[in-house]
This record gives structure tokens, C-alpha cells and sequence, in this order.
């Protein structure tokens, strides 16, 4: 194997994914600390205390003690290297999370072991379920109260239409939790108060089949509990089956206690076997071998005055096939020109590195002047006319009228809701026949109104008055030469409004409301908001 074969051989890029508090932070610090990336636990913490999470940089998310955008993680651990996605934790949504995920290999799903599956995780997954790509889940919590697992299994299958295939088997929950049987070691690992925070802890050797010895470490009940389950979950449960796990069919199930440290580095090991090394993306017919030499990248995220000192700009680029080198000219084929990308950085969260090199799987951040929109592609000078496939537009599902305080201030108002709206953190539409003074701005979560209003009074110092609307659909019009959507016949409480392109749209309060205008106006066609 050549180096830089080995170098993408090694690589692993992956999201966590899971509804806020249930795990996330504690798992992925949990994570760092394996691979030496960070000295003590509390570091990450995104939460309103002392230390703020290392992926936290707005002063925003220090105000609220939350973390909104999405940071890139990577370190080291045995001959792997590692890239953690990190998707925001908090209960809102931007555009930002999802496409996080299309620059993920695959995802890890952090469950609470007491609630089960949350509305988040519920939106995160149908994203992963869309790309096809492995997910994980861990189900954390056992040291506390938690649902019958049984029930947690059941729950995922039928929710979500995949299979589970738990790796280890929980001994109790709560006060009463024991440990965990590793079904395929066929030993328990005993959880011991006495554990709680250490890095290492390894297992105590016990075949399900020694009576003696487990009645010794969990006690004769339990243990005739864990044999009878245990041996349902082999009779009645899926069968391992690494293929269908890497096409996203089944989800190997761990089950732990992030925060006390159990089960986490199995976990990983397990985690790391399983998942592939960087992989192949499509480019419309093509599809791009991450171990081809050559270069290329797309970008997936786009994030301005991250640092306010420098009024920067930043595109965070997924690398898909070959080697990023410094200096080197490279292609940007939505630009149409080749030149060399500035200051290519990498993450640890907060800190940012200046780069040198870089491979298939890494992510890396550069310095945008304002070139770079979400999706572009960017390669070789020899693979010149490369395009990845788009990324997919969500729908907004909340609205607001937006409308500046001081007409004095047009230019930066216009300005600021332009670079937002191009980052893709919100996205603007006009009411026909309307300046740009009052818009609609349409969002995926509504904390982006907040983050709007925040950063257009910090970076461009201007402030809007905010009237939400209670629309929640959005729906293109099909429009051909013979239709003018601006003599539909709508109710009071549909919009018609335009994109940036001049493009028609309908929004809606409810789905009652789409079948009104359809009922209404014959010959409207809608569609989806990411068809046409
Ligand atoms: P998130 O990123 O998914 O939002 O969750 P986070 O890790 O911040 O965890 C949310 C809360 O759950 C935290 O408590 C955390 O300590 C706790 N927690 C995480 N994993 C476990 C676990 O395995 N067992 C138990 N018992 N608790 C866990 P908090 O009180 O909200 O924050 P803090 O005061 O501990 O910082």
C-alpha cells in the first residue's frame, strides 16, 4: 500500500447525532479523551458553566451556553485517525446540521435510555437514511432508571424501518445496573461504582455458561435474567451482518453509561472495526474513488466572522478523493478557475491549525473571499469539470416578516441578510413587487431567527422589527408561459412570495390550506421545495 493509500486506509470520518441532553457532549468527550485529543472531561461541555465547549465559538452560544454551529473534531487513537461531525446540540435546527451529515461516513445515534427515540433524533436519522450510511447507536444512561431494552429495540426498528443488532446485552439499569455481556466475547464487563471517570477498564472474563462465577459477579437473579435474555435476543433477534450494517439496514446497538465511562471504549473499538475508510461520492455519472491520487473536495459549509478579529470567512470543505497540499493551485469548478486555497486549516474544534497536508476523509477549513456557495466542488487542476452531486435544500418550516429599523442602514441590512442567506443559514424571499426592505425569511429551526438578529446587529450593525408568521409549508409553483401565479385565488392566510431567482412560492399555515388553493385554482401545480 502506498502512504498515502495507508493514510486514507486509516481515516473515519463519522457525525453523533442525538436529541439534545442525551448524551452527546459527555460521549464525544468521552471519545477525545481516548485519543489523548483532551486532557480532562469538561472541555467539550456546551453547557451554561465554567467551561464552554471546545466547539463553541460564537458569543452567542456562550450567552446561551449552547452550541450552534457545527465544529469538526479529529484525533488520534491506535493507527485509526478521526474526524468527529459535531451536529449542534441544542432543540433547534439549522440547514447546517443536515448538511453536516453529507459530509459524514456515518453517524452515531445517542439514545437517552429512559426516553427512547426523540423528535430530533427523528429528523437526523431520515437524513442518514437518505445517504444510505451505517448508523450506530449507543444507548446511554443505564446507570439511571431506564426502559425496558426490549422495548428500546423495538422502538428503533419500527420507527426508523431498520434492524438493531445489540452488541452487548445491559445487566440491570439504574441503581441495579451491572454491567454489560458482550455478545460476541460471550463475557460480561461488570460495572463498578469504583469505575466511574477511568480511562480503561477491562472486562471480567465470565462465560454466560459459568454459573458459579456470574452468580459471584451479579447475583443469581439477574443472572438467570441476562441468560433467558440473552438467549431470546439470539433466537428472536437479527443476525450480524456486516454488509447490511454498511448499507444502513442494521444498526449495531451498544448499550452504556457515557458519563460514567461504561462501555465507551468497546464501543469505539467496535465502532472503528466496523465503519469503512472514506467513502466513493457520487459526481453525476461519475463516481470518485477516495483512494484516486488527485484532489477533490465539496464544500459543505460555509461560516463568516467566526473570529471577529478578522472578519473572516470560512468554507469548510469535505476532502473525497486524493491529497490536499498546500500552495498547490486547484480547480473550483462552479468558479471555473483554478487558483490556491488560503490559509487551509484544520480543527480541533477552537483551535485552528494551519495546514499542510490533508486526505480523503479529512475536513478542512479555508479562507473564502467570497467565492464559494454550499455544494461547489473543488479539485485537481486535472480533474477539471468534476461537479459532485448537489446537496440537498431542506424546507424552511418557520417564517417571519422581517423589516429593517433604519432605512438609513439599507446597504448593511441588505448586505448582512445576503452573506447569512448564502451561508445557508436562512433563507430569503420577497413579496412580489416588493424592495428588499421587508422580506420573508424562512428558517429550519426558529433559534436561526435569534442567530439572524444577533449577527446582523454584531457584523453589521443593524436591527430589524420581526413579526412571525404562522406558515409552516412551502411549496414551489410550476409556472409556464400561460400562468401568473400572481392571479391566484388565495385565502387570507396563504403568501405568494418569490426566491432569489424570481422563482414563485406558496407558503402555508397547514396542509388543509394547500387543498384550498388546488380546490381554488385550477391548473396549479405545486411541488416539493427541493424539486425542480
Ligand atoms: P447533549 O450533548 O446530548 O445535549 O448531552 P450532554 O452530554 O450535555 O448530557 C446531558 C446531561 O446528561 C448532562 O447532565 C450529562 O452529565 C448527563 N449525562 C450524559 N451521559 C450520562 C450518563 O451516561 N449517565 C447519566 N446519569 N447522566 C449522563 P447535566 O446535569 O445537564 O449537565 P452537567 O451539570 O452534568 O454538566
Amino acid at each position: 500500500m502506498t502512504d498515502l493509500a495507508k493514510q486514507i486506509n486509516r481515516r473515519r470520518t463519522f457525525a453523533i447525532i442525538s436529541h439534545p441532553d442525551a448524551g452527546k457532549t459527555t460521549l464525544t468527550e468521552k471519545l477525545l479523551l481516548y485519543g489523548g485529543a483532551i486532557q480532562s472531561a469538561g472541555s467539550v461541555k456546551g453547557k451554561a458553566s465554567d467551561h464552554h465547549a471546545t466547539s463553541d465559538w460564537m458569543a452567542l452560544e456562550k450567552q446561551r451556553g449552547i452550541s450552534i454551529t457545527s465544529s469538526v473534531m479529529q484525533f488520534e487513537y491506535e493507527d485509526f485517525c478521526i474526524n468527529i461531525l459535531d451536529t449542534p446540540g441544542h432543540q433547534d435546527f439549522s440547514e447546517d446540521t443536515y448538511r453536516t451529515l453529507m459530509a459524514a461516513d456515518s453517524a452515531v445515534m445517542v439514545i437517552d435510555a429512559a426516553k427512547g427515540i426523540e423528535p430530533q433524533t427523528r429528523k437526523l436519522f431520515r437524513v442518514c437514511a437518505m445517504r444510505h450510511i451505517p448508523i450506530f447507536t449507543f444507548i446511554n444512561k443505564l446507570d439511571r432508571e431506564s426502559r425496558d431494552p426490549f422495548d428500546l429495540l423495538d422502538e428503533l426498528e419500527h420507527e426508523f424501518n431498520i434492524g438493531t443488532y445489540p452488541m452487548n446485552w445491559p445487566i440491570g439499569c439504574g441503581q441495579d445496573f451491572r454491567g454489560v455481556y458482550d455478545r460476541e466475547k460471550r463475557e460480561v464487563l461488570a460495572f463498578d461504582q469504583f469505575h466511574q471517570g477511568r480511562n480503561r477498564i477491562s472486562g471480567i472474563h465470565c462465560d454466560i455458561t459459568d454459573t458459579e462465577k456470574l452468580d459471584e459477579l451479579i447475583g443469581e437473579r439477574r443472572r438467570t435474567e441476562l441468560v433467558e435474555q440473552v438467549e431470546l435476543v439470539d433466537v428472536a433477534g437479527y443476525e450480524f451482518d456486516l454488509e447490511r450494517v454498511r448499507r444502513g439496514e442494521l444498526s449495531p446497538v451498544f448499550f452504556g453509561s457515557a458519563l460514567t465511562n461504561f462501555g465507551v471504549e468497546p464501543f469505539l473499538e467496535a465502532f472503528l472495526r466496523m465503519t469503512t475508510s472514506p467513502l466513493p461520492r457520487r459526481a453525476g455519472e461519475e463516481t470518485v474513488d477516495p483512494f484516486d491520487p488527485h484532489f477533490s473536495a465539496f464544500v459543505f459549509k460555509i461560516q463568516a466572522n467566526m473570529n471577529k478579529a478578522h472578519r473572516d470567512r470560512i468554507a469548510f470543505m469535505r476532502i473525497c478523493s486524493g491529497e490536499f497540499e498546500r500552495g498547490v493551485e486547484y480547480f473550483h469548478t462552479q468558479g471555473g478557475k483554478a487558483f490556491r486555497l488560503s490559509q487551509p486549516q484544520q480543527m480541533m474544534a477552537q483551535e485552528r491549525e494551519v495546514i499542510d497536508r490533508a486526505y480523503a476523509g479529512d475536513i478542512i477549513g479555508v479562507f473564502d473571499p467570497g467565492i464559494f456557495s454550499i455544494g461547489d466542488t473543488v479539485c485537481d487542476v486535472s480533474l477539471k469539470g468534476l461537479r459532485f452531486d448537489k446537496i440537498p435544500t431542506f424546507a424552511p418550516e418557520h417564517f417571519a416578516m422581517v423589516e429593517q429599523t433604519d432605512s438609513m442602514k439599507r446597504k448593511q441590512f441588505q448586505k448582512g441578510m445576503e452573506q447569512i442567506a448564502q451561508e445557508g443559514a436562512i433563507q430569503i424571499f420577497f413579496e412580489p413587487g416588493r424592495g428588499m426592505e421587508r422580506v420573508i425569511v424562512g428558517v429550519v429551526g426558529v433559534l436561526q431567527f435569534e442567530v439572524l438578529e444577533y449577527r446582523l446587529k454584531d457584523e453589521y450593525g443593524v436591527t430589524f422589527y420581526r413579526t412571525n408568521l404562522p406558515h409552516q409549508i412551502i411549496r414551489r409553483v410550476r409556472t409556464d408561459k400561460d400562468f401568473d401565479p400572481t392571479k391566484l385565488t388565495l385565502g387570507s392566510d396563504t403568501r405568494l412570495v418569490q426566491d432569489y431567482h424570481g422563482n414563485y412560492l406558496l407558503i402555508f399555515p397547514g396542509n388543509w390550506a394547500i387543498d384550498w388553493a388546488l380546490d381554488k385554482n385550477p391548473g396549479l401545480e405545486l411541488c416539493e421545495f427541493d424539486e425542480m
